[in-house]
């Protein structure tokens, strides 16, 4: 395991006996996880999931993803939530930033759809995929989902069109329930190629199942190293070390005990453009695992230096109930330095030879120290560098980390319930059969 956790930048702030407070509570939770015995354990499929994984599942989605890449430019990922973050984040994380105008990458360049409900989003791709070879998978745990159900529709229709019916569905990858739902359905009548999202995985715990893994694959990514990595960190999970020794166990212990003292925004902040979707997965990890019951740690995120050119004002001198989280990469995949300059118009000489990085994290190290002299207490999270291997570990990581927090906070980390109210609303709103009364009811407010 080569990710490590740094505290120290929380003690000004909290005393490590307010933190060494959650130990006992902490322990208690991380033996109900793994012996799968508290508050939504019929959701906990991911805690060995990483060492479970079968060769064959392995070789059988590399083998897919291959038969796809000889085929597609495009890969459009169909999926909301947990069912399209898990692989975005990792995908954006190992791509090149430039990606989509890299027309030396033999790989399909993955897109999205599915995870809003904007008519020129939808339509603007269809434009795009006149024009290109393409493939889909459509990922929906429960089958059901209106934003993916409707992407679907439509695009099954514009590939049927462009290639035919027995193309198409050569074309076609559904990832769903093993049972149930009107995707498991459609898939078995047209006879697409299909994965299951297992029963005891919910969908922001879902990357290391197909539902990440296809996607992550046809970009052209190792999976076994992502799922290797992932391996590593439940081993060292399972080991049976120390609280001190067990940085995920100090992480939940410590934003749990900064969240008690006034702390209720935790931000994730990166230095690496490529990290936002990371950022973006976390926070929907969080949010959706831990806001519930009138509670919950606010996930938020920024990317830094960027985001110091706006969000950095509030964050050094606003309303002080933050605290940062900050993913440092250590090694960037690339190099490249300061040039010199003759004239030296800019100032910039006194940096010439030096890397990028060493300005980032420079930059980094100030920032860290202003915003603890004003009052935003830091957590580190330290990685090598970016690789499948690292993100594997992290994705546990954050994974682990969400159960053990959630528990120690008092709420099943494993339910959504309150995702269904904008849902009841729109079906009413849209006259969705069986919604007749609430059709009624939600006509008289408006
Ligand atoms: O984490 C979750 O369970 C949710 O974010 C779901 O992934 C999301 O609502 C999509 O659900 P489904 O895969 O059933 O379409």
């Amino acid at each position: 395991m080569n990710i490590s956790l740094n505290i120290n930048n929380v003690l000004n702030f909290i005393s490590r006996e307010e933190i060494d407070k959650y130990q006992d509570v902490i322990t208690r939770n991380y033996k109900a996880t793994l012996e799968k015995t508290g508050k939504g354990n019929e959701f906990l499929g991911w805690v060995d999931l990483p060492s479970q994984i079968s060769d064959d599942l392995l070789s059988s989605i590399e083998n897919v993803a291959e038969k796809i890449r000889s085929k597609a430019e495009i890969f459009v990922v169909i999926g909301i939530g947990g069912s399209y973050l898990g692989a975005r984040a990792i995908i954006e994380a190992l791509q090149n930033n430039f990606a989509a105008l890299d027309h030396k990458n033999k790989h399909p360049f993955i897109v999205y759809a599915g995870q809003n409900i904007g008519e020129d989003y939808l339509a603007e791709l269809m434009e795009v995929l006149d024009r290109k070879d393409y493939a889909l998978t459509v990922i929906s745990k429960s089958g059901t989902t209106t934003e993916p159900a409707i992407a679907f529709r439509i695009l099954k229709n514009h590939l049927e069109e462009k290639y035919g019916k027995a193309e198409a569905k050569s074309r076609i990858i559904a990832i769903t329930d093993q049972e149930k739902g009107a995707l498991k359905k459609l898939a078995n009548d047209e006879g697409y190629q299909t994965y299951i999202v297992p029963d005891d995985v919910g969908g922001r715990y879902s990357v290391l199942t197909p539902v990440g893994l296809l996607p992550i694959a046809v970009a052209g990514f190792d999976i076994q190293e992502f799922v290797k990595g992932a391996k590593l960190m439940e081993a060292h999970n399972k080991a049976g070390i120390s609280f001190d020794n067990n940085p995920i166990g100090l992480y939940a212990a410590t934003r749990n005990a900064l969240y008690q003292s006034g702390k209720e925004i935790e931000i994730m902040v990166n230095y690496q453009p490529n990290l936002y979707y990371l950022t973006e997965w976390w926070k929907q990890l969080y949010g959706e695992s831990e806001g519930k019951e009138g509670k919950g740690i606010f996930p938020a995120g920024v990317g830094f230096t960027t985001d110091l050119h706006s969000m950095g004002q509030y964050i050094q001198d606003g309303r002080r109930f933050l605290f940062e989280t900050v993913l440092s990469v250590q090694q960037p995949n690339r190099e490249l330095r300061i040039p010199t300059d003759d004239q030296d118009l800019d100032g910039l000489n006194y940096l010439a030879g030096k890397r990028i990085h060493e300005v980032n994290q420079m930059a980094e190290l100030g920032t860290t120290l202003a915003h603890i002299d004003g009052g935003v207490p830091n957590i580190g999270i330290s990685l090598p560098k970016v690789n499948e291997n690292v993100l594997g570990q992290l994705v546990y990581f954050f994974e682990m980390g969400c159960a053990l927090s959630g528990y120690t906070l008092g709420v099943n980390p494993f339910d959504q319930p309150g995702v269904e109210a904008y849902k009841a609303n729109m079906f009413a709103l849209l006259g969705k059969p069986g919604f007749e009364k609430e059709t009624e009811k939600i006509k008289n407010r408006i």
